[in-house]
């Protein structure tokens, strides 16, 4: 019966490997406090840490580009809405200042009191437009009234411009944010006051004798235009922001995924690779910034391929030492059942003789794995010709056939068929087939030993097709592993005949297919084709 439980060696290759004693988890406390965490900790050891899993590198990039990005952007738009209203002030302000100055220009003294002589299209000038009120404020040399709005704010007396000056400020007037632009009118030396308190009109008058005095002109505006210009700048800075700050993040986006192409790159080549394939990844090919980590990577590949080529040699050393005892046990078992002995122990022998007899086979198959999956001992291969190989083997296996009452056949091509290769390799590698076709297949049934050449492909095919029970999809990637075998299936096997299989392929550059029976048809069972692709022998060497 088969052996569910040669699955079980298995299970720790598939799945979560079981917790190892970890010493690192043992630490004091004191010590644990003192090292920083380590996310790439075991899962026991990470444990106490409790990290949470890593963001992914692409979204940490993009967020610690856009976040400053998003937070600049309103930045961004205050200092364009101050540059957009100084921009707005300038013409504004030069319109101002002439209009200053023409109303100072009015200005004269007349019996030596300020007056504004305004002409009636001066004064419609100075009225407001369409959009902007605009006031103004001519003040005498001592501050009295001589046109315009008489509450207009007026500027402190530090701030008043020299003559023919123009300065700005920004007041409110009658609950309107205004800009004025000032300025002062120098008078002549005022005559002293008394003598202006005589004269009927008379304000203008210095404090003391011969002093210049000046008068105040200032006119202002609301702000409406120069908003609406300011308005219209942000607009037409901000609008255009509102399509270039999406593509921006578009473009960022595209560009990240091109720079982090490589890890792409270099995740797609780990997944695509056998399970067992421990060869070095090229650290020359990675970008600068992953080469210590793949470098790293390559250091523990290099480590694990020794400690499992360590195990292989134990194995294979072990299996070998256990021969020559396995072959005296069977032959002294075989010994003792030519002797006269009660039926009971004639029973224990026989067991003895059969374990005896199946620990040989799963040593011989243990060496026969191990030879094969050393590939690193420089194997030279010469020419082999497969077809003529297929046949010994054939032969090799007609009486085992017959014994089930099996038909064993080949079918092959007239001429012969060169591989690269290992003749005695090869010749496991058919053993082992025929011998599941066998095995495994019920008395009466076919077998077919095959050797088919695919000139287009450069490929020679080796098939054996039987017509037993089959194997099922679901089994086909399991039943190449070592030790797996189909639970309720017959026979004593080790598991290990496919596994030798594939690793001989491999080795040979080949594949190793398992299909249902494609040429034969049988009524009942499913059959199974094994067919074992190796590349052509190029060219053909002439035969001796
Ligand atoms: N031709 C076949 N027909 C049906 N089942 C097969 C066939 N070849 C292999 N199998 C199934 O695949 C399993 C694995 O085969 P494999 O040759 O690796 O191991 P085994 O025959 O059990 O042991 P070993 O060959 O090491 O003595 C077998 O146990 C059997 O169930
Ligand atoms: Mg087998």
């Amino acid at each position: 019966m088969a052996s569910p439980a040669s699955t079980k060696d298995d299970a720790p290759r598939d799945g979560p490997r079981p917790a190892q004693p970890n010493p690192a988890a043992h630490t004091p406390d004191t010590e644990h406090e003192a090292a920083p965490p380590n996310p790439f900790a075991p899962p026991d050891e990470a444990e106490g840490t409790a990290t949470a899993r890593p963001r992914s590198l692409f979204g940490e990039i993009l967020d610690w580009m856009l976040a400053p990005l998003l937070l600049l952007w309103p930045m961004s738009i205050a200092v364009t809405y101050l540059v957009a209203k100084a921009i707005a002030n300038g013409p504004f302000d030069r319109a101002l200042e002439t209009d200053a100055y023409v109303l100072a220009r009015q200005i004269h003294p007349v019996n030596g009191v300020a007056t504004l002589t305004l002409p009636d299209v001066a004064r419609d000038f100075l009225g407001s437009d369409n959009t902007d009120k605009v006031f103004y404020q001519v003040l005498g040399t001592r501050g009295e009234l001589v046109a315009g709005a008489a509450d207009m704010p007026l500027p402190t007396e530090d701030d008043r411009p020299p003559p023919g000056l123009v300065e700005f400020r920004d007041e409110t007037f009658h609950g309107n944010d205004i800009r004025i632009a000032y300025t002062t009118v120098e008078f002549p030396a005022a005559p002293p006051c008394e003598d202006v308190l005589a004269h009927p009109s008379g304000a203008l008058c210095g404090a003391a004798s011969g002093q210049a005095a000046s008068a105040l002109v200032q006119i202002g505006e609301t702000l409406d235009k120069r908003s609406a210009l300011a308005n219209d700048i942000i607009k037409g800075v901000i609008l255009p922001q509102f399509v270039i700050l999406p593509l921006a993040i578009v473009l960022v986006w595209f560009g990240l995924s091109r720079g982090l192409a490589p890890l792409t790159a270099l995740q797609a080549n780990l997944r695509a690779r056998r399970p067992d394939d421990l060869s070095p990844l090229d650290a020359l090919r990675a970008p600068p910034e992953i080469e210590p980590l793949v470098t790293s990577f390559n250091d523990l590949l290099t480590r694990l391929a020794q400690n499992i080529d360590l195990q292989k040699r134990f194995i294979a050393d072990a299996a070998h030492q256990m021969k020559t005892p396995l072959a005296g046990l069977q032959m002294q078992a075989e010994l003792a059942l030519r002797q006269e002995v009660s039926p009971e122990v004639r029973h224990s022998l026989e067991q003895i003789a059969a374990g005896a007899d199946q620990t040989a086979r799963l040593v011989t198959q243990l060496l026969a794995l191990a030879r094969a999956e050393n590939r690193l001992s420089g194997q030279v291969f010469a020419p082999v010709e497969v077809a003529h190989l297929a046949r010994l083997a054939v032969r090799e296996w007609v009486q085992a056939a017959l014994a089930k009452q099996m038909d064993l056949g080949y079918e092959g091509p007239g001429e012969p068929v060169f591989v690269d290769g290992n003749p005695v390799m090869l010749r496991e590698m058919l053993s082992n087939v025929i011998d599941n076709a066998i095995r495994y297949t019920p008395v009466n049934g076919r077998i077919t030993v095959r050797v088919m050449a695919e000139p287009a492909k450069n490929l020679v095919h080796l098939e054996v097709e039987d017509t037993g029970p089959g194997i099922a999809p679901a089994e086909r990637p399991k039943v190449v592993e070592r030790f797996y075998r189909i639970l309720g299936r017959e026979g004593d096997g080790s598991g290990l005949g496919l596994a030798i299989v594939r690793e001989i392929a491999t080795m040979h550059g080949g594949t190793l297919t398992l299909d249902d029976h494609v040429y034969q048809t049988s009524p009942r069972l499913a059959g199974t084709l094994v067919r074992v692709s190796l590349p052509v022998h190029a060219p053909a060497p002439d035969l001796p």
